[in-house]
């Protein structure tokens, strides 16, 4: 019997290395090969105003027990979030699942009612509003969810679907209501002559842009897209980013972009957000979190992407790879919630929260030790702005810096790491 060749196993790392360029030849286009055919990454507004500024934003769940119903405990789903979203822009929020990604952009909805902190939109809070008020400003934050199968009713028409926002809030006469359908289906690359169908009848990707058209209807200023492209097919994705983008151009959309995907984030958006256990742990501009991240939790997250994680690891190879578990957001470590899983992490991390500290033009980090991979300082940064010593002890010599509150947004003037001062744009 013939036996069938069988290529070497690699010995050398050179024969490794032959092999990952055979591979990669193979292997099928990646979402940013797709999406960059005709559209380029979203570029950041430096000078765009504040659409929703967002402060302290806190969300706590009850647990009760089931017969008393008395309150025993509460979920931190959202703790302490601050953050501006410009005017047409985009801000991508990423972190593991379970870090309260969801309950920000629901609350920004107002899905639920906010423990604590403020919404500002035009110059209104969206924290305080009661129903009643709240009902014209629902028109313009609209939201687009991740699963293009359970969010449409499957016993409406897509007509029905799309039309529903505009029938509700009364913004279109009736007899040209199916009119409005029929040009948002178009905007959104559906068959306007399709209204009659069923979702059944569509793709996951022709659901999502269903969702999208409905999403429209009202032309709201906001939009929180909750893992909008999370279900579909990488060229799909692809698709729908573009569509995205195309629509925030044409109709001046500021976009709360939420997903766990790294490399899609990076494409629609110019700043992101990184979130662990309810809190914001660093945000800043694209290059900021992707080529410069300061925070451990950051560097591990993009260190596990592959395509990206040369430029985030500073072409290293390895992987961080994070031990343990997420803990229970129903009682976080004290101090830093990240410390229970970070390398790094010493006595004044379990004493105290690090602050939220700008570090540049557009780049905040919450860490005691903040630094580019293996460039994190071995004293505390922060302990001198917090009056504490490096193990985080009070230390009456040292002069608190009070102003350190998590505002949303950017200062002009930040703490410069290399010099140690504070810097100035
Ligand atoms: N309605 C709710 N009641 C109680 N806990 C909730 C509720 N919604 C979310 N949570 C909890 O809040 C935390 C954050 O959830 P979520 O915002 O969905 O995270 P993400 O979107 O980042 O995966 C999780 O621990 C989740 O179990
Ligand atoms: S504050 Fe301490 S525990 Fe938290 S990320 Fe920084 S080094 Fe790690
Ligand atoms: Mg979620």
């Amino acid at each position: 019997m013939n036996e069938v060749p069988r290529e070497a196993e690699p010995t050398t790392e050179q024969d490794m290395e032959d092999r990952q360029a055979d591979l990669a030849e193979y292997a099928p286009p990646s979402f940013e090969e797709i999406v960059g055919e005709t559209h380029t990454a979203a570029e950041l507004d430096p000078n765009a105003e504040p659409v929703l500024t967002v402060e302290n934003l806190r969300m706590y769940f009850p647990i009760k027990t089931p017969l008393m119903r008395r309150t025993v405990a509460h979920v931190q789903a959202v703790d302490g979030v601050s953050f501006q979203l410009p005017k047409g822009g985009s801000l991508g929020l990423v972190g593991e699942s379970g870090c309260g990604k969801s309950t920000t952009g629901q609350l920004i909805t107002r899905l639920y009612e906010p423990t604590g902190g403020s919404m500002m939109f035009e110059g209104k809070d969206l924290a305080q509003l009661k129903e009643k008020e709240l009902k014209p400003l629902r028109r313009e934050i609209q939201m687009i969810f991740q699963d293009p199968y359970s969010s449409l009713n499957p016993r409406h028409t897509v007509g029905a679907i799309v039309g529903e926002p505009m029938r509700v809030h009364n913004v279109v006469p009736k007899n040209q209501v199916l009119k409005r359908v029929q040009e948002l289906l178009e905007v959104v690359g559906l068959n306007p002559e399709h209204y009659n169908r069923y979702p059944n009848e569509f793709s996951g990707g022709q659901r999502q842009r269903i969702g999208i058209a409905r999403a429209l209807a009202l032309q709201p200023k906001v939009m929180v897209a909750d893992e909008p492209v999370s279900a579909l097919d990488v060229s799909i994705q692809a698709q729908v980013v573009n569509l995205l983008q195309d629509l925030q151009k044409e109709f001046d959309i500021a976009f709360l972009f939420i997903a766990h995907d790294l490399a899609v984030v990076r494409h629609f958006c110019p700043e992101v957000a990184v979130m662990y256990l309810g809190k914001i742990i660093e945000i800043g501009d694209r290059e900021s979190i992707y080529a410069n991240a300061h925070h451990p939790y950051t560097q591990a997250l993009l260190s596990a992407v592959p395509d990206i994680k040369q430029a985030a690891t500073g072409g290293r190879r390895e992987r961080i790879r994070l031990t343990g578990e997420v803990p229970s957001p129903i009682d976080p470590p004290s101090g830093c919630r990240f410390r229970t899983r970070c390398p790094l992490a010493q006595e004044i991390c379990a004493r105290h929260e690090p602050p939220l500290l700008q570090i540049g033009k557009r780049h905040k980090v919450a860490c005691h030790f903040p630094g580019r991979l293996g460039e994190h300082p071995r004293e505390p940064l922060t302990a001198r702005l917090l009056g504490v010593d490096a193990q985080g002890q009070p230390d009456p010599g040292a002069s608190p810096v009070n102003d350190l509150v998590e505002q949303p947004g950017y200062a002009d003037t930040w703490f410069d790491l290399d010099a140690k001062t504070i810097g100035r744009a």
